[in-house]
């Protein structure tokens, strides 16, 4: 296509864009719903989100498209009915990738056209077929600088597909978010910043796992998992993540801002040493040494005569800990603070991390 026509094109695509692009700073208030686990997608009280994702669709390594696993067909195809039965105008994405998805394969997928447009069209189908409103890529991450050229393709020739299936249909384009990095620098690799910037209606900013007790992370010392704001001596932070996008001429208003709701455990070294940056001896619990915040506000609870909880303003985090265990995690004050900054700062709005891990809706009601 040639530039002229291209530009002609992509403004056409922007007139089309009529659902969140008016600059209102909390269009987009979001859950990630994980259908592997049990909790059920009618928990979710969808009256407190105008957006929810249904998650993880996956790639395949041979055909390039896009499915839904057998065991979750029936969960994908009902998601958007159940949600909308107590709000009827949540709009519902399905989300594909996630950050176990094999990598290899989305660099494969990008890496070509016709797989590119497999990927592309067999995603929309599934989003027709399923009774979606758009279709959310968490590709986790392009690492060089020709995966991200490719991931730049890739959007721009959703955004051509989606709106000609559009066209052709007369209905309302899907949407088409993107989660990625917190920060537009992927360690010296930068993404495609104008490309997602034309064909994206919006980016989920995923400001979290900064710091985790693994061994690769902070094993060390206890650290802010998802700080707002890095202090004198950390290497990350949200709004530090958030400027870059800015800095790199990313609009600000199809920002939304990444929320964890669960948190990480450290073992302390000494429990009378319990603070922000205490030694630790790595992960108190097996596994990834992860909770859920549901299951958080339990330890709390079992712990109550002998722990203690902590907000953090200067950083914006919470932590708490009792015994040896420490965990650093977002508290309804966190989680406040950081809406109110993705408003203050004109962010299209806020997406949680996920639904299931805040079953008492506390956490996503702080909006
Ligand atoms: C392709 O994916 C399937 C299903 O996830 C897996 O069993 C298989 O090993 C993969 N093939 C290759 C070549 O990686
Ligand atoms: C990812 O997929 C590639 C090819 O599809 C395969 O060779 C590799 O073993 C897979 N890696 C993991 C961790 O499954
Ligand atoms: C929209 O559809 C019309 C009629 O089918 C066609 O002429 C036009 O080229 C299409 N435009 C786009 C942007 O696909
Ligand atoms: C963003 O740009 C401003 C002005 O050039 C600069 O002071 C700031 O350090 C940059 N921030 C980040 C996070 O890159
Ligand atoms: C919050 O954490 C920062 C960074 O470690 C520290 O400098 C500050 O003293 C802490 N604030 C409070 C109230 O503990």
């Amino acid at each position: 296509m040639a530039l002229k026509q291209s530009l002609f094109f992509f403004s056409i695509i922007l007139l089309q864009q009529h659902h969140f692009s008016a600059a209102q700073s909390t269009d987009v208030k979001a859950a990630y719903w994980f259908s592997e686990l049990e909790f059920p997608a009618d928990s979710i009280d969808s009256s407190l989100f105008t957006v929810l994702y249904c998650a993880f669709a996956h790639l395949s390594n041979q055909t390039f498209q896009v499915y839904i696993p057998p065991e979750l067909t029936q969960k994908f195809a009902t998601f958007t009915s159940t949600v909308q039965k107590r709000n009827p105008s949540v709009k519902t994405l399905i989300s594909i990738g996630g950050g176990k998805a094999n990598k290899t394969d989305y660099i494969a997928m990008a890496s070509d056209w016709n797989r590119r447009q497999a990927f592309i069209q067999s995603s929309i189908t599934l989003a027709r077929e399923n009774n979606f409103h758009g279709l959310d890529l968490d590709w986790e991450y392009p690492s060089d600088t020709t995966q991200m050229t490719q991931f730049g393709y890739l959007v721009d020739e959703w955004r051509t597909a989606v709106a000609e299936e559009a066209n052709n249909t007369g209905r309302s384009p899907l949407l088409l978010a993107a989660a990625v990095f917190y920060s537009s620098d992927y360690y010296s690799v930068h993404y495609v910043v104008p490309a997602l910037a034309r064909s994206l209606d919006w980016i989920n900013v995923m400001a979290y796992d900064f710091y985790t007790p693994a061994s690769n992370s902070s094993p060390t010392l206890t650290k802010p998992p998802a700080s707002l704001y890095k202090d004198a001596t950390e290497r990350y932070g949200g709004d530090d993540g958030v400027s870059t996008w800015i800095n790199e001429s990313f609009p600000v208003n199809k920002m939304v801002l990444g929320l964890p709701f669960y948190g990480y455990a450290w073992r302390l070294v000494d429990a009378n040493r319990n603070g922000l940056y205490a030694p630790a001896n790595g992960p108190a619990l097996a596994g990834d040494s992860t909770l859920g915040y549901t299951e958080i506000k339990k330890f709390i609870a079992d712990n109550q005569n002998v722990g203690e909880t902590v907000f953090n303003g200067t950083v914006v985090t919470d932590y708490c800990y009792a015994g040896t265990t420490w965990i650093g995690y977002d508290d309804e004050q966190s989680i406040s603070r950081k809406v109110s900054y993705a408003k203050n700062r004109g962010l299209l709005g806020y997406f949680g991390w996920h639904a299931g891990a805040d079953s008492d809706m506390i956490l996503s009601g702080q909006g």
